[in-house]
This record gives structure tokens, sequence and C-alpha cells, in this order.
């Protein structure tokens, strides 16, 4: 370890020569250059595309950006963001379904922004943040560049539901061993495996955290919503969030949203940390901590896409396009995400429990070695921990439909 930096500090961190996705995507691209878009699969990157491979740019958000004038987008935004985004941001988050509480929101660089805000200003320097075993890898960056790390439990029992038990008991665990407790959750559409939680699934983990609570210690759930609105009907997914207002006092529910995928925004760095409150007290200390921890990290952040949000709020008819032509991608989405769980089934190729969204997931014993055997067969995909990520949203229908029985034979000469 001691030699493995020049003149950087490790600060007990690994870093790898080459980031693992960026090495592949790099491979696909250049198989592509080689034998042509049609002879390759590259399901490794986490942005929508057409079935062309170009990323898709929602027109009607694109108009509001070439209307902004130099000082809409050139001008610092306050720390917290401009005030109409703050409202603006809100009522894009809750929908029809805003939960009872005291809210307030406060801008970041895109959800990783909100992710990385909320864990330092809710977990303690050592503590462990808690996730499911299938969960995003940057999870495990963001808490460990501040002195955190990720602990988990297992997402799915073996009836391939949410595993309520393994959840209560994880999160009992953590708050014997530390003074507070962050737990991320990643739902709708959770990358990388496209499960969504159930309404039933949220009366479980609402009543184990209701239980929790009353140890009186700090309890922050943070619910990853990059997907939400990839996942289906918009109003439907966003049911659960009135069940959030039964949780008492020390628990502190944060959404964090992105502008990213929702808004096609991914380079415009723009999302929220929203808090729902129990009092006005916790709302404006969430509000006061984690301004304060933005000013120390990334200072203000881009007004970009804050001027872009407010405006599609402002006004009713543009919003109502933004909607539609994001819910015709949408069905482009669930299409591949359909095809590719239909041809698993008759490939006989075992999947976990897929819901919707951008990423569909196959469980293996080696996802390096499975992964290094379908590149001999110009597919490119991510290997996780417990398996290899597919991103359907990278990837056309007629494609999604081909690849399961390609993996399953890849996994077949491998003897898996
Ligand atoms: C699970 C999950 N959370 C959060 C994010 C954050 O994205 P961004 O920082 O671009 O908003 C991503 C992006 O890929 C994601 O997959």
């Amino acid at each position: 370890m001691a030699d493995e930096f020049i003149l950087a500090r490790g600060n007990g961190r690994t870093i790898p020569q080459e980031d693992k996705i960026f090495g592949i995507s790099n491979r696909a691209k250049a198989a592509i250059r080689e034998k042509g878009a049609d002879a390759v699969v590259n399901g490794t990157i986490g942005a929508l595309l057409d079935d062309e491979g170009k990323l898709i740019v929602l027109e009607s958000v694109d108009e509001v950006f070439h209307q902004l004038s130099k000082t809409d987008y050139a001008e610092y935004a306050p720390i917290g963001g401009i005030a109409p985004f703050r409202e603006a941001v809100q009522k894009a988050a809750f929908g029809n379904h805003a939960p009872e509480g005291f809210k307030e929101a406060v801008a970041t660089p895109g959800g990783t922004g909100s992710l990385r805000n909320v864990i330092s200003n809710y977990s303690s320097f050592g503590d462990r943040v808690l996730t499911s075993d299938w969960h995003w890898a940057p999870y495990n960056t963001i808490a460990g560049e501040i002195g955190r790390s990720i602990a988990t439990f297992t997402l799915f029992d073996e009836n391939r539901g949410f595993n309520a038990a393994s959840f209560a008991e994880e999160s009992a665990r953590l708050l014997q061993e530390q003074e507070s407790l962050v737990i991320i959750l990643n739902t709708p559409a959770h990358n990388p495996t496209g499960y969504s939680l159930t309404l039933e699934d949220w009366d479980k983990v609402i009543a184990s955290l209701c239980e929790e609570a009353k140890s009186g210690k700090p309890i922050t759930l943070l619910i990853d919503a990059a997907y939400i609105d990839f996942a289906g009907d918009e109003d439907e997914y966003r049911e659960f969030l009135p069940k959030l207002s039964a949780l008492p006092e020390n628990v502190l529910c944060v959404m964090a949203y992105s502008l990213s995928k929702t808004y096609t925004l991914y380079g415009a760095r723009c999302g929220a940390m929203i808090c729902i409150a129990k009092t006005q007290a916790i709302a404006d200390e969430f509000k006061r901590v984690c301004e304060f921890s933005s000013r120390g990290s990334w200072s203000n952040s881009a007004k970009l896409g804050q001027m872009i949000l407010s405006r599609v709020y402002e006004d009713p008819q543009l919003l109502a396009r933004v909607d539609e032509e994001r819910a015709m991608y949408r069905n482009m989405l669930i299409a591949r995400g359909t095809a590719f769980s239909e041809a698993a089934a008759k490939a006989g190729l075992a999947i976990v429990p897929f819901d919707a969204g951008f990423f569909v997931s196959v469980p293996c014993a080696d996802p390096d070695a499975l992964s290094r055997k379908l590149e001999e067969k110009d597919v490119f995909l991510v290997p996780l921990k417990l398996g290899i990520r597919v991103s359907v949203a990278s990837v056309s229908e007629e494609k999604c439909r081909r690849l399961p029985a390609i993996i399953k034979a890849a996994m077949d000469e491998l003897g898996m």
C-alpha cells in the first residue's frame, strides 16, 4: 500500500488504475469502430440512447436551454439554489403525492451531490451507511471519500421479494454499533437490478424504521430517486411517498433527486436534496448544514439546470410537453426491459427480480470471467460483485431480445 502512490496520499482508499466501466466501454467503442455497431452490443452505458446508439436529449428541454439568456446560465446561483428551482424541484420530485411534513430543497450537482452531502451531515466519521447488497458501486466511493463505508442488507429473499427481515436485522445491528444511521434505498427502478419497492415493501420498511427509532438515535432514510420517472406511470410510482409521513421525529427522510435522467441533463449536473421533516426546526437545520457543506465541497451548483426546471414549471403547457416526450422514451425503455426479461425466460437465463428502468442484472458466480467471455463475443457488459449488469437503456429492443441467449451460452461454456 505504502508504495502504491508517488506523491498522493492513499488515506486508506483503494484507487484502481483504470475505472472498470470506462475501460470496458472504451473496448466496446473500439470494437464498434472496427466491426460496426450492428456486430457489437455495448450494454455498459448509464444513459438513454436511441436504437442507433445516440444520446437521447428531450427536444422540449433543449428548446428551453436555447431560450436562456447569458446571465440565466453564466451567473452564480445562490448556494442552496435559486428560489424558483427550490420550489419547482419539490413539485417535480413529489408530483401529486407530496408527503406531509416540513420540506426544504437544497440544490446539488446531480443526485451524486445529494448523496455526498446527506452522508456527510447525517453520519459520523467512521460510520457505516446501509444499503442493499446489489447497489450502485459509486456509493462506496462517495462514502469512502469522506471517511465512511457501506454496509449491506440482502435485497431479495428466497421468494424473489424484498427481504424486509434482512433490512430490519442489519439496520438494528448498525444502530447498536453507532450513534446514528443513514440508509440508502434506490427505488423505483433500482440500479442495477431494476427492482422497485412495492407499497407492501414500503409498509415493512416504515414499520421497521418506527421500531428502530425507539432507540432515540437519529436515522436518515435517503431515497435515491434517480430513475423515478423511468419506472412507469409517474403518479403510480409516487404512491409510496405519503407513507413517509408515518415516520417519527428522529427519522429524517431525504430524497436525492436528479435531473440527469429525468430531464436528460446528465452533463448539466443538477439535482437536489429534499428533506421531509417532522418539525420546522429539523427542516431549517437540514438547510443550514447542507448549504454549509455545499459551500465547502462545490460552493454553488450550476445555474443552468435550475433555470431550465424553473421555466418548465412556470409553464403548464411546456411541462405537459416535457412529460409527454419523456413518456414516449420511457415506453421505449420499458419495451426493451420487457423484451430482455421475456427472452431470458425463454433462454432459461435467471435474472434478478426486474420491474423497470435502465438496468437488468444477471446473477452469477464469477462476473469478471463472464464479462471477459462475453467480450470475446463482442458483448460488453459491466461485471459487479454479484453478477453482470446489462444497460437496456443503451441497447436496442432487437438486441435486448437476442442478448439473453448469448449470455446463457457464455455461462454454459464457463460451466456456470
Ligand atoms: C443509482 C444512482 N444514483 C444516483 C445517480 C446520480 O446521478 P447524477 O449525479 O448524474 O444525478 C446515478 C447515476 O447514474 C445512479 O445510477
